[in-house]
């Protein structure tokens, strides 16, 4: 029942973040697992067919009309990972292999997680109460200014999160290209995010994320589009989620689990993407006429990948039940473009329920006060205040 409670609460948060986009989404899932839009395209809603599009790299592509590349390319320029395909995409992920290795990883736990968390748990402690959202914002920023090179100093940090978050609110649901003034503040806006990435770039300091991909042989422009795509698809997917795991955790009652066995936070973890699907949708352009579910598409046909409404299929948040083998790892995508961020977003989730649950068994904690993001792709609370009383 508990478990319930909690999964509705979080469909509410999606439906609150974007009413129409989201009922829309509802009611083309009720029609079928692949269902033709009018001006849309055709959206597949069946995890099964998603992974079977998104490892068919004949027939589908990023690249093309209606693909993300006709987003994204006019922004950031042409070699940013999420709008390639082919041999230069997968030559450009193998140079991005030093990227996210363990060493990277523990200093990014080392210099900017645990001392987030510390202070989380130390103003639970002297105030009583803690606002998740501030936490999970202030992480990502220090994550981004790790990503583009900037010293990690708070004002700097909070300074790129804004950034970077507006050049997200221009993305919708529904957007198929940016174009005139819209394309020309992104661009500024990114212009802004990437200049000292640029310097670092130069300054090939290997210590920095652009001095490192300089060192695998990437020219300034192409590793500055990199650092834009990891930017883009890395901020707001881990800032949208962990306010929201918090809540199915606490709300269900699996935080008391944890609190006495931590050995189920993957678990718990992966149970929370399935549920929240943090990166709702995703989109292909069609590159060779084939059929998706009975449902013949051409070149020209856009696809759209609802990844959420696919997985929300298997029901309520529940920890304890296998994810389903076609969706295992759907809400990080499949195939080509797989999420090259899935290891450091799974560190900054895993490290947060750990902690949460540390906090838990000794002082229990309860959600106090929540608002809703409203009118935004990356559906989450504008705060969410946990309160801890010593048990
Ligand atoms: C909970 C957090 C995250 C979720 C749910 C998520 C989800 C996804 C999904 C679904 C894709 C595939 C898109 C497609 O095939 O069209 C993707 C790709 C990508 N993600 Fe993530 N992501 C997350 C965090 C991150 C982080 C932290 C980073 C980096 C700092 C990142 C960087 C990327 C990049 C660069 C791509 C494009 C890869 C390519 O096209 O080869 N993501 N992500």
């Amino acid at each position: 029942m508990t478990a319930r409670i909690a999964t509705r609460e979080d469909r509410r948060v999606v439906r609150r973040a974007h009413t129409t986009g989201y009922l829309a989404l509802s009611s083309i899932n009720a029609l079928g697992d692949a269902v033709r839009v009018p001006g849309v395209g055709l959206v597949v809603n069946d995890a099964a067919l998603i992974r079977q599009i998104l490892l068919d790299d004949v027939h589908f592509a990023k690249v093309g009309p209606g693909g993300s590349s006709e987003l994204w390319t006019p922004v950031i320029g042409g070699n940013a990972l999420l709008n390639m395909d082919g041999p230069a995409h997968t030559q450009l992920r193998r140079k991005l292999g030093p990227l996210f290795t363990p060493r990277f990883l523990s200093r990014i736990v080392g210099d900017i997680l645990e001392p987030e968390l510390d202070a989380f748990r130390r103003q639970l402690g002297e105030m009583g109460r803690a606002d998740v959202v501030g936490y999970a914002e202030r992480a990502a920023a220090l994550v981004i200014c790790r990503l583009t090179g900037y010293p990690a100093d708070a004002d700097a940090a909070t300074a790129q999160l804004a950034r970077a978050r507006e050049l997200l609110r221009y993305a919708k649901l529904t957007t198929r290209r940016f174009e005139g003034a819209t394309l020309a503040a992104m661009r500024a806006k990114l212009s802004e995010l990437t200049t000292i990435a640029r310097s670092a770039y130069r300054e090939a300091d290997r210590e920095t994320v652009p001095g490192l991909l300089r060192s695998q042989g990437l020219g300034e422009h192409d590793a500055i589009a990199v650092i834009s795509a990891l930017v883009i698809a890395g901020t707001e997917t881990i800032v949208s989620f962990l306010p929201r795991l918090a809540q199915l955790l606490i709300t269900s009652g699996h935080l008391d689990r944890l609190a006495d066995d931590p050995s189920g936070v993957d678990a718990a973890v992966n149970e929370g993407l399935r549920v929240t699907v943090p990166s709702p949708v995703m989109i292909r352009a069609v590159a060779e006429a084939t059929t998706v579910g009975g449902r013949r598409v051409r070149p020209g046909d856009r696809i759209i990948l609802s990844t959420v409404m696919a997985c929300n299929r298997a029901g309520d948040f529940d920890p304890d039940r296998l994810v389903p083998a076609e969706m295992r790892h759907l809400w990080f995508g499949a195939g080509a473009h797989f999420c090259i961020g899935m290891a450091l977003a799974t560190l900054e989730a895993t490290t947060f329920a750990a902690t949460l649950a540390d906090i838990h068994a000794t002082t229990p904690l309860r959600i106090v006060s929540k608002r809703y993001k409203t009118r935004t792709i990356a559906a989450s609370y504008q705060e969410l205040i946990l309160e801890c009383t010593p048990s």
